[in-house]
């Protein structure tokens, strides 16, 4: 099918854009355009051009599946010029999203017509890139570049009605967006003269450039590790400093290195990563999730709370469930307190934070889920707790609720066992705090119904969650690479290295905390009760929570935080008995580089993702790497943890793991077979995906 169609009405060449799902600009519809606007001008009948858009978006931008491949012409921005340099003038009409190249599309038309839904942006920042077919160049001009600039730092779309308000829109109108281009196209050919182009457009002043460049400065300061902001700095200065046509080429040379830098590469795997798990084996677009109006949470502490307020911020009425009246206030005014923060901050207004308040309804006594259509438990972590919930969920409950449980390491079919109704119990499990995290791991067990998955996935998007559909498993997916990662620090700790050299490594890796720095952030009592329920020993770990340093709650845990300090600082007892303990086993301390913390750190995570993979607890690699990125911070300019390992060579991980198992006597850090066999292959976990069809 033609990508872009023809049709004529009256004396106006209507140019519709049709390539789902989202018309991007793909080679076929950039020829096709480049081709219509040459028939409209070369048709004598014709007198003006519009460019609209089939489906749900009018463009959302450059084909991003094309980017790293050899190019193909015509080119974007020379097939932006044929639109701008056309004779005959030419209108946008915009429904739906213009993003990206998509936007810039526009921008290169005469005049701009679009829906009141109408979303505009230029989000190629948040892939690492920024416009690459004018963007920098045509909107400062158009509104002036301290209001484009913003735009296209943050990436964020506007609404129709502030691009109408600054300039960026001719008009909005609610109904017969074609017929409104085409009349507006009809009076820019009335005018007889030629139609304006971009270099001609000038609403720049030196007040603009003024607030452009403290906006500049802010950004600059604030660029970390992206390559994009200063690119993005630079191009947009250029409207001040060059004419329009060299300004265009600096650009080009700026966004083509971009799409060459790896952290680009790497923020493009994580889109499409991100859209993957949309995508659960099994479950095609015929099962349909069941209504979801109402919910409980069982359970008022802070991780029940904050999913209480997940509920409520998305609009759905939500009973919040205790065991006694005092939990229950305390738990509501924690909620209520953390909306006042909000208000306080300016990100929510007080008529929402009654709004939100008024969605949550607290009630002492498990018969208050009975009206639910999903109850999700956030109970204290022990099976026994939760099996006597679920047993009685399942008496007061209405036939079809989702009966989840927010566990993070128990077995969720030992959970559904206390109910008749195992196909309607699932996990999903929240990251702390609830309210922020964008995480949802959703734990689909054996003899779970599809439609219940389903349900579960839908609603964490309504919840604007990233929903992972996980196999049933100790500590799922994220947890149980992060319990690795826990262990390799503390071995690197007996081995020779200090808390703040790991924890360093990580930052400087780009995580925003390392493991010590997060233990005492949590509480270490936390891990300590675990491992001695489990039977396990940690040296290091215990002995610093039987001194009772359990953290910043504590004052001190492997480091000091003095008068209630966020930031801790070295603790030379700590270290001294760390010393110790390495004596004490015999340890000769050797130092460590930087490189080998990462690697001893990152390495076993990567070994229990490929065990993972393989006894299919996550579906893709990309899941795990989508998991790391939106749980744990992982920085998603490094694609996350399995990309990372593919990038570092399988065979070099598998190399160092043998090395590590070898030096240490644990098994557990043998390579896994699927990370052995694609090291031998010289492949990579991307084809694992592949491989698997
Ligand atoms: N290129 C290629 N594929 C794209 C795409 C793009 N720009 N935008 C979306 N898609 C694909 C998705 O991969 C997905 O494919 P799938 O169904 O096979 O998984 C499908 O379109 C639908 O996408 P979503 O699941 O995200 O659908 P939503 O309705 O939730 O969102 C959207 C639609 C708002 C358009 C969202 O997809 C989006 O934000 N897309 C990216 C927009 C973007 O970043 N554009 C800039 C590109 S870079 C550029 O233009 C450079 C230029 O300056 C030169």
């Amino acid at each position: 099918m033609n990508p872009v169609a023809f049709s004529r009405n009256a004396a106006v060449a209507v140019i519709t854009l049709d390539s789902p799902p989202v018309n991007a600009l793909g080679a076929a519809v950039r020829a096709g355009l480049v081709e219509a606007i040459g028939r409209a001008n070369a048709d004598e009948a014709v007198s003006a051009i519009v460019i609209a858009a089939a489906g749900k978006a009018f463009i959302a931008g450059a084909d991003i599946s094309e980017f790293g491949k050899p190019p193909v012409p015509p080119f974007l921005p020379d097939v932006l010029d044929t639109i701008e340099r056309s004779p005959k003038p030419v209108v946008a009409a915009i429904q739906g999203v213009a993003l990206g190249g998509g936007l810039e599309v526009a921008l290169a038309c005469h005049a701009r017509v679009a829906l009141p839904s109408a979303q505009l942006g230029l989000p190629e920042i948040k892939l690492g890139l920024i416009p690459g077919a004018g963007g920098t160049q045509r909107l400062p001009r158009l509104i002036g570049a301290a209001k484009a600039f913003p735009m296209m730092l943050s990436g964020d779309p506007i609404p129709a009605g502030r691009g109408l308000e600054w300039g960026l829109l001719d008009e909005v109108v609610s109904s017969d967006l074609l017929a409104t281009a085409i009349r507006v196209a009809e009076g820019l050919a009335g005018e007889g003269r030629r139609p304006v182009t971009s270099a001609a457009v000038d609403k720049l002043t030196e007040a603009d450039r003024a607030a452009f460049e403290v906006q500049a400065k802010d950004a600059l300061r604030k660029a970390g590790e992206m390559p994009n902001v200063p690119a993005l700095v630079e191009a947009v200065r250029n409207v001040f400093l060059l004419p329009f046509e060299e300004g265009l080429a600096a650009e080009r040379k700026l966004f083509l290195a971009l799409v060459d830098d790896p952290r680009s590469k790497a923020l493009r795997h994580v889109f499409f990563a991100e859209r993957e798990i949309a995508k659960v084996p099994g479950i095609g677009p015929e099962v349909k999730p069941r209504p979801i109006a109402s919910a409980a949470v069982i359970g008022a502490g802070t991780m029940g709370g904050g999913i209480a307020m997940c509920f409520a911020n998305a609009g759905i009425p939500v009973t919040l469930i205790e065991t006694a009246q005092a939990p229950l206030d305390n738990g509501v005014n924690r909620i209520a307190a953390i909306y006042d923060i909000s208000v306080q901050r300016g990100s929510l207004t007080p008529e929402a934070r009654a709004a939100r308040l008024a969605l949550i309804k607290p009630v002492v006594g498990l018969a208050g889920a009975a009206g639910a259509d999903i109850v999700v438990e956030a109970a204290f972590e022990e099976m026994g707790v939760k099996q006597q919930i679920f047993g009685e969920l399942d008496k007061v409950t209405k036939p079809g609720a989702i009966l989840a449980s927010n566990t993070s390491y128990l077995d969720v079919p030992t959970i559904a066992a206390a109910t008749k109704r195992p196909q309607d119990v699932l996990g999903m499990h929240f990251f702390s705090p609830a309210n922020v995290m964008k995480l949802l791991e959703v734990v689909r067990p054996k003899g779970v119904a599809d439609d219940a998955i389903a349900t579960a996935v839908a609603l964490g998007r309504k919840l604007g969650k990233v929903p992972v559909v996980v196999g049933n498993g100790f500590g799922f997916v994220g947890n149980r690479m992060l319990e690795q990662r826990t262990r390799a620090a503390e071995r690197l700790l007996v081995a020779g290295a200090l808390p703040y050299e790991v924890d360093q490594a990580l930052v400087d890796f780009g995580f925003k905390m390392g493991p010590f720095a997060m233990a005492d952030l949590a509480g270490n009592d936390i891990g300590w009760r675990s491992r001695k329920a489990r039977g396990l020993k940690a040296p290091v770990a215990d002995a610093i929570c039987e001194a009772g340093w359990f953290g910043q709650k504590t004052g001190r845990g492997y480091y000091l935080y003095p008068q209630g300090a966020r930031a801790g600082q070295r603790c030379p007892e700590v270290e001294a008995l760390i010393q110790r303990i390495s004596a004490e086993q015999g340890v000769t301390r050797r130092a460590f580089s930087q490189a080998e913390i990462l690697a001893r750190l990152l390495d076993p995570m990567v070994n229990e993702g490929a065990r993972i993979l393989e006894e299919g607890i996550a579906a893709r690699p990309g899941d795990i790497d989508v998991v790391w990125i939106n749980g744990y911070n992982w920085p998603a300019w490094r694609g996350g943890p399995m990309y990372w390992a593919d990038g570092v060579g399988l065979d070099v991980i598998a190399k160092r793991l043998e090395a590590q198992a070898a030096e240490s006597g644990d098994k557990a850090l043998e390579p896994a077979p699927l990370l052995k066999r694609l090291a031998a292959e010289g492949k990579g976990f991307a084809s694992f995906g592949a491989a698997a069809g």
